[in-house]
């Protein structure tokens, strides 16, 4: 069967965009294939993390899956940590990845910014500990938004050449799965920027935890141009805001942008907000609740994660063995 391994961070601040970039496709993938979904803590400490709100958001993270819908029986869900052959693994690409290629990454200088010499070794390997998240578990699909195309793409690259190098055909070249209308969903005030956990505006997103008030008053406020909608997808061109608006209904809903555009073609934003407003509380009014529940039993958190990752580590072990063996390793 065909194997999907997907990572999101715990570092606070889950939004729309990991809901329906990511999350809500997970949960769709679910019963088609064998799915490892992980918090990638070990991803999160590129860039500073206090431990005991590390603890927290990792907990969250685990309890946004399950409220989401995924079953913790018949998925593997687990904090990356809890698996050393992710560490492993990644070592060996360190040594298989070309610096070239990870100078490539935007990722990176859009994170580490002007001050390069200041950002961590860890986040400049990232891509490299990410490619092993996956490859670890031979994962042939991996679930993810748009924005990290490019690091599936040296994925694909690490394998090819650690294939080609050893003589081997140990790796998959993995698929990524891209789905739906809102696959990179832009900040609900500016959209020429990706939402994202680290803007500083909390009114740019809209977080997995916000009650309806909070979800009202963000729709509400969300940047817009003074056009009415139009009643065909080629309007959107250029209106960046509006085609977000638009593709954030279209995901929340469960309908095609035409589709959207045929109802609310003509109509002011004053109105298509409303509808927006109550589609989101709709759908992730839920999802919030469920949350907050599942988060006061962190016993049951931990246990979950604990079997995921007792779980992990038994897929992982052979594939290990494998790689040892073939990279000449002496030892298990
Ligand atoms: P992260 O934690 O930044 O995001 C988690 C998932 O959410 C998606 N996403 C978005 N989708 C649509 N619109 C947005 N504005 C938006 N923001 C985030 C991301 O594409 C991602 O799917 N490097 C990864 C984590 C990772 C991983 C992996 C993913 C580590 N190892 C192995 C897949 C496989 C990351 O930082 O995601």
């Amino acid at each position: 069967m065909d194997r999907i391994f997907s990572g999101v961070q715990p570092s606070g601040n889950l939004h729309l965009g990991n809901y329906l970039g990511a999350i809500r496709n997970f949960v769709r993938l679910q019963d088609q294939y064998e799915c490892i979904y992980c918090a990638v803590d070990m991803h999160a400490i590129t860039v500073w993390q206090d431990p005991e709100e590390l603890r927290q958001s990792t907990r969250e993270l685990a309890a946004a899956f399950i409220a989401a819908g995924l079953d913790p029986k018949s998925n593997v869900i687990m904090n990356q940590s809890q698996n050393p052959n992710h560490a492993e693994l990644a070592w060996i690409f360190n040594c298989v990845a070309r610096l070239g290629w990870l100078n490539r990454m935007t990722q990176f200088k859009e994170k580490a910014g002007k001050d390069r010499e200041n950002a961590s070794v860890g986040l400049y390997a990232y891509p490299n500990l990410m490619a092993a998240d996956i490859l670890a578990y031979k994962a042939t699909h991996v679930p993810v938004g748009e924005d990290q195309k490019q690091h599936l793409e040296l994925c694909r690259d690490i394998a090819q050449k650690f294939n080609h190098d050893f003589k081997t055909e140990l790796f998959p070249i993995v698929e990524p799965l891209i789905l739906g209308p809102a696959t990179r969903v832009m900040s609900l005030r500016d959209g020429s920027s990706k939402m994202s956990k680290s803007d500083p505006s909390d009114n740019s997103r809209i977080n997995l935890t916000d009650g309806p008030d909070a979800i009202a008053q963000k729709i509400r406020r969300a940047r817009t141009d003074s056009e009415p909608l139009p009643s065909e997808a080629a309007g959107l061109e250029g209106r960046a805001e509006a085609a977000n608006l638009v593709g954030i209904y279209a995901a929340l809903a469960d309908r095609e942008i035409a589709d959207v555009l045929r109802d609310f073609g003509g109509s002011m934003f004053s109105d298509f907000k409303g509808a927006l407003t109550e589609v989101a509380v709709d759908k992730l009014g839920p999802i919030g609740e469920e949350m907050q529940r599942l988060v006061a039993d962190p016993a049951y958190i931990d246990s979950v994660l604990a079997d995921g990752g007792a779980r992990a580590r038994a897929i992982t072990a052979p594939i290990m063995a494998e790689v040892y063996e073939t990279v000449g390793f002496i030892g298990s």
